[in-house]
């Protein structure tokens, strides 16, 4: 009875095929309803009892053989008809790749520019406090300069609120750095305006300080030159007094954008000039509450919107254009 068995194994163990017909049909015979196997267990009642458990083992062991020995042969002939099949020196399905969004572009070439210069990156919270947004930049509680940026705040806590500017950023930096300082920070600000094709409630600054022994506007409108020079590629500059409180004497710094085609006209309402950035010398006051010696130290500060640059690079009309998130607008800054 044994002996069948190793028969059946070696057979079975020999067998060996390519064909899928050859192999589909070593399996009726060895499996099928009226297979090898099937026989076996007929057999079963005839067998003496002493023996039934080995061959109740042997049947077993042989069944597992041979569904071995299929999935192995079905196996072996599917990948060879793949290896046919499959050419794998055709080209790839395309998968379309994502771009920087014009405003992080922006962003990065500002920073680059100045890192050129020693400028060191500092970035701060977008939820502040009033006295880093507000107080400790020369505009106490009720200063009418406050109207000139409406504020979100948090309504549980007036003394908490969204940034309006990356100014604030300078405070952190000042109260816990001696001088010589040399920062800019980039960063997301919000402020409570009518959203409109110019104006957006929420937007990008960028912020700038320097503060040593000895630092003159002079340095802050070279500063500024090589900045529009990177930039841009343009160097007649225009300094037009103006007023913020954190800076003294303060100034609006104007571009010749030139008036060439009819979008320089447009976007420079037909004067040629462009307005850029804020500027000035950081107010004692400022550099006091920060606990800077403003007799022994000056400085001077310029804060930049990062959309309006973008507008001016890529020739956008639309300050929504940026926070929709169209493709079909983002697709173009590949
Ligand atoms: N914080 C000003 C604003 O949001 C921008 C600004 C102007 C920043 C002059 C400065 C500065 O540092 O000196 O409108």
């Amino acid at each position: 009875m044994i002996k069948k068995f190793e028969d059946y194994i070696s057979r079975v163990k020999k067998f060996s095929s390519q064909d899928s017909k050859e192999i589909e049909s070593f399996k009726i015979e060895f499996l099928g309803r009226k297979g090898v196997i099937n026989d076996l267990f007929s057999d079963f009642k005839n067998v003496p009892s002493d023996q039934k458990k080995e061959y109740g083992q042997k049947i077993n062991e042989l069944k597992n053989l041979i569904s071995k020995k299929y999935e192995d042969l079905k196996l072996g002939v599917k990948q060879s008809s793949k290896s046919i099949t499959e050419d794998y020196t055709k080209p790839g399905f395309p998968i379309s790749s994502g771009s920087l969004h014009p405003i992080t572009t922006i962003k990065n070439r500002i920073i680059n520019i100045f890192s050129k210069v020693g400028f060191e990156l500092s970035e701060g919270p977008e939820i502040e406090d009033d006295w880093h947004n507000f107080t400790a930049l020369n505009l106490p509680k009720d200063h009418p300069a406050r109207d000139m940026q409406d504020t979100f705040f948090i309504q549980q806590n007036p003394d908490i609120l969204l940034r309006t500017h990356t100014s604030s950023v300078q405070v952190r930096y000042l109260e816990d750095n001696p001088p010589p300082l040399k920062i800019i920070s980039p960063g997301r600000v919000y402020r409570n305006e009518a959203i409109s094709s110019r104006s957006h409630c929420i937007f990008h600054q960028i912020e700038g300080i320097y503060v040593d022994e000895k630092v003159s506007f002079a340095d802050l409108k070279q500063m500024i030159l090589y900045f529009t020079k990177s930039m841009f590629g343009k160097s007649k500059l225009r300094f037009r007094p103006s007023f913020f409180p954190f800076t003294e004497p303060s100034a609006e710094v104007d571009i010749y954008w030139g008036l060439e085609t009819e979008t320089d006209h447009r976007i420079t309402k037909g004067t040629g000039w462009l307005e850029i950035m804020g500027c000035g010398m950081v107010d004692p006051n400022v550099l006091q509450n920060c606990n800077i010696d403003s007799e022994k130290y000056t400085g001077y500060a310029f804060g930049l919107g990062l959309e309006r640059i973008a507008m001016l690079i890529y020739q956008i009309p639309d300050i929504r254009l940026f926070f929709e998130n169209d493709v079909r607008f983002l697709n173009q800054f590949k």
